[in-house]
């Protein structure tokens, strides 16, 4: 899979997410490509959210934007979780100040008019973008040399998915879904399993097309009680890491059971998935307590820290690289980095990180 793009040994990301205990560790941030950067702010007067992600050429400029000035240790790829119910037919708008406005999935019938078919041909310009990043990141991005950077895929979890699907957007405690769960369950694990099916294949597309890693974003699995949980966070991961490790076993995969809490142990025990995001909530040290000692963990710097930025944050970040030390550990933030986050605290947060 690396031919015509060099050897993996100085993808240092790569090799964490393979088990490799590295230091000073490798360092990306959710949600790196996107507002707090000038650059995709200009980008966005020109097209819509949508047409961004399903236009190669925008979305493989977006996506190496943060490569470019702060050589991020993963490339994470420009799109969004909502992408594969759009692509099932399901409508999607994203409105300014408000997220993501869908057509909410109630019924059985509703259900039924989404067609999974056509997800390849949808998503075909995803497929188009990874090739496009993946040869990009190849030679030189800015201040990123060739063969270093690892290029991230992704999905959002079936549960999380399925929130947005069946409230019809953004919501804080997502009642109508889990409501669903309990009061149609036959038609809840009827979502659920078409969703499994549909992020397995989809991922497994997306590492065809040039992705080294994935990972499935769980944001909202912290709603869930204990036996919830385990039905619809574990199950599916359980299902979707299956498929993709029969067919791609070298592949790493990331979940992020986003506020799991006490349940992030069993997640990491239950899905097989290689490595595990934590939330800002977690105390790393605790958690690599509770888990094996070859479990990549990822996180976990508070998003607001980074907008304060200066001694606190660095402070924070030094701790948590600290806590780290010995272990596989990704330096992340426990969330996406925040719309007004300054650049220049972005910048040195990487140049602290670095120092050894
Ligand atoms: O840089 C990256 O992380 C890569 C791209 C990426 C986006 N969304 C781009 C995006 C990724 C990995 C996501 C994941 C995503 N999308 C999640 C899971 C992670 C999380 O934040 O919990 C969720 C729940 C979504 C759904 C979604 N997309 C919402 C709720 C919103 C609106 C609120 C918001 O954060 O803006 C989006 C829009 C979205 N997705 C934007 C971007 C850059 C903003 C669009 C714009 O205004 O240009």
């Amino acid at each position: 899979m690396n031919a015509p793009y060099g050897p993996d040994e100085n993808r240092r990301l790569l090799r964490t997410l393979k088990g490799e205990a590295m230091w000073p560790p490798p360092v990306w941030l959710m949600r790196q490509a996107g507002r707090f950067l000038p650059e995709f702010r200009a980008l966005r007067e020109k097209a819509d959210f949508l047409t961004r992600c399903m236009t190669p050429e925008l979305a493989t400029e977006i996506t190496l934007q943060p490569i470019r000035r702060f050589a991020m240790d993963g490339a994470i790829l420009f799109s969004d979780i909502l992408v594969l119910p759009w692509a099932m037919g399901q409508s999607l708008e994203f409105i300014e100040k408000r997220g993501p406005v869908l057509t909410p999935i109630r019924s059985r019938a509703d259900l039924d008019r989404l067609d999974p078919k056509r997800i390849p041909e949808r998503t075909a310009p995803v497929a188009e973008t990874l090739r496009r990043v993946r040869k990009a990141l190849g030679g030189q991005v800015g201040i990123a040399e060739p063969n270093t950077v690892t290029l991230i895929g992704f999905a959002g979890a079936p549960f999380t998915v399925s929130c947005y699907m069946v409230d019809g957007g953004s919501s804080k405690e997502f009642a109508q879904t889990r409501l669903m769960a309990y009061s149609d369950p036959a038609l809840y694990d009827r979502l659920i399993d078409l969703l499994t099916e549909t992020t397995a294949s989809m991922l497994a597309d997306q590492i065809e097309a040039g992705a080294q890693a994935v990972m499935l974003f769980d944001s909202w699995s912290g709603l869930l009680p204990p036996r919830e949980f385990r039905k619809h966070v574990i199950k599916p991961t359980r299902q979707i890491v299956k498929f993709l490790k029969e067919r791609y076993p070298d592949v790493p995969v990331i979940g992020f059971p986003r506020l799991a809490g006490v349940m992030a142990p069993e997640y990491a025990r239950e899905t097989g998935v290689d490595a595990m995001a934590l939330d800002t909530s977690a105390d790393l040290t605790t958690v690599a307590s509770q888990v094996r000692s070859d479990l990549v963990l990822q996180g976990n710097l508070d998003p607001v820290s980074v907008l304060a930025g200066g001694e606190a944050m660095l402070q924070e970040a030094l701790a948590i690289r600290e806590a780290g030390r010995g272990r596989p550990h990704v330096f992340n933030l426990g969330h996406g980095v925040l719309p007004e986050t300054p650049t220049e605290h972005v910048g040195d947060l990487i140049a602290a990180l670095r120092t050894v």
